[in-house]
């Protein structure tokens, strides 16, 4: 957005790091123009958003139940019976054997507990080690604490063992490995591939970790499992938190945006005690509590079977859009088109010939905006390293928000745009 900035001097070092989310004016183009059809947004589906089952939670409690106190301030770790529930789905997924309430925290969305534990552990210079590509907000927050972050490759398993293994390795011999103080995944239908960390890879990768860093004291690992619930098809895989038993080095971020209602955006974090400490004491400082009513509500929903169902009834409805999108990709895309087909989750992650350039100065960008669609171009999603050189030719589309038919209106526009400039 055009505006005057304020005098370098004057804002603090962190506001002059922190620059426009890099989709920002991607997310504002079809307000501006209701004729396009966004691919891009990563918001979930509007028609099944559960209107019906809120309202009636809404009711049980104010109504119902009288209960005024849950329009009263919570606590800054959140309302306990949540955080009790919250448990009882994690042991129940495996998280660990025995998971206490009392090391569970709620939050505005799990974007919130990203951000508190990156205030908590970094200072400027540190390291970071993050998938590449990797969950692009996540890389602002880094980038206004002042992190050199640092892409390890994916492919449609997660990340590459032998890629962290030489990223670590490369840190050791250049001392900065000290300084290595996250490692952020995400281990299923990761934002924007798509792609699950297989289960192999998870101990590996751990191993790995163990192995060269002093993990729980200096490094920390953030398990990104915002998407988990989504799994619409294929055996589920353990949490990576299910390694870290004495629950010491990984902090398991989920939310409850996805799989329920990002208008309430209730999140939630499985840390450290050690670590959970700093943070709330952070968050006391920042807002001494996230939104207690809302977290009524998701208890609410939890507790009647309400949450249970609704999960179920989106897994089938995200299954069809995304079976809906790869026909759609099969039948107006050209064949040289490839892509990770997700199991879950909101995202395609397609990659075009190498040399064809999918960013927002290139020629398929300016077809696509002709034709009104929109994608993410996938070079947003890498992580800028002095002197490595990142592809280009990806593009991330979401069937999240998309309607079925601007589905297949949309894949139509974008495949003759791709087929253009493919000749
Ligand atoms: C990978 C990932 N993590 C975390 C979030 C944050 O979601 P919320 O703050 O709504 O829980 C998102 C949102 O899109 C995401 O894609």
């Amino acid at each position: 957005m055009d505006f005057n900035p304020l005098p370098k001097d004057v804002i603090s070092a962190k506001a002059r790091r922190t620059t426009e989310p890099p989709i920002a004016w991607l997310m504002r183009m079809p307000f501006d123009d209701p004729q396009i059809i966004s691919l891009a947004a990563g918001f979930v589906d509007q028609e099944s958003l559960p209107a019906e089952e809120v309202a009636e939670c809404v009711h049980e409690i104010l109504a119902v139940e009288k209960n005024r106190s849950a329009l009263q301030y919570g606590t800054s770790q959140g309302f306990f019976p949540l955080r009790q529930e919250v448990s009882r789905i994690l042991e129940r997924q495996g998280a660990g054997k025995s998971v206490s309430p009392d090391e569970i925290l709620l939050t505005a969305g799990s974007q919130q507990i990203l951000h508190l534990v990156t205030d908590v552990l970094i200072n400027e210079g540190d390291i970071v080690l993050v998938e590449d590509p990797t969950y692009f907000v996540y890389m602002g927050t880094l980038q206004a604490a002042g992190a050199r972050v640092i892409g390890v490759p994916v492919d449609d398993e997660g990340i590459l063992p032998e890629a962290l293994e030489d990223k670590i390795r490369f840190l050791e011999r250049s001392a900065g490995l000290e300084n290595l103080k996250l490692v952020y995944l995400m281990t299923y239908f990761q934002n924007p591939t798509g792609a699950c960390t297989a289960w192999h890879r998870k101990e590996r990768l751990l191993e790995i970790l163990r192995n060269h860093c002093d993990l729980g004291r200096t490094t920390f690992i953030i398990e990104d499992a915002a998407y988990k619930e989504l799994r619409f098809e294929g055996g589920e895989i353990p949490y990576l938190k299910a390694l870290d038993r004495d629950n010491s080095s990984v902090v398991l971020t989920g939310s409850f945006s996805k799989s329920f209602s990002p208008g309430l955006r209730v999140g939630f974090g499985y840390l450290p005690r050690p670590l959970l400490e700093h943070v709330l004491r952070q968050k006391g400082n920042e807002d001494f509590g996230s939104s207690n009513f809302c977290q009524h509500i998701v208890r609410q929903a939890i507790i009647t079977g309400r949450y249970a169902k609704h999960v179920e009834m989106l897994k089938a409805k995200y299954r069809a859009k995304r079976d809906l999108m790869l026909e759609c990709l099969a039948r107006y895309f050209p064949h040289e088109v490839e892509v990770i087909r997700p199991l879950g989750g909101l995202y395609l992650w397609a990659s075009l010939p190498r040399g064809l350039n999918t960013g927002a100065r290139g020629q398929l960008f300016r077809e696509a905006t002709q034709k009104k669609v929109l994608y993410v171009p996938g070079e947003l999603c890498y992580c800028e390293e002095p002197g490595i050189e990142k592809p280009t030719n990806n593009l991330r589309i979401s069937f999240g928000m998309v309607t079925e038919d601007n589905i297949v209106e949309g894949m139509a526009r974008l495949g003759e745009a791709v087929s253009q400039v493919l000749r």
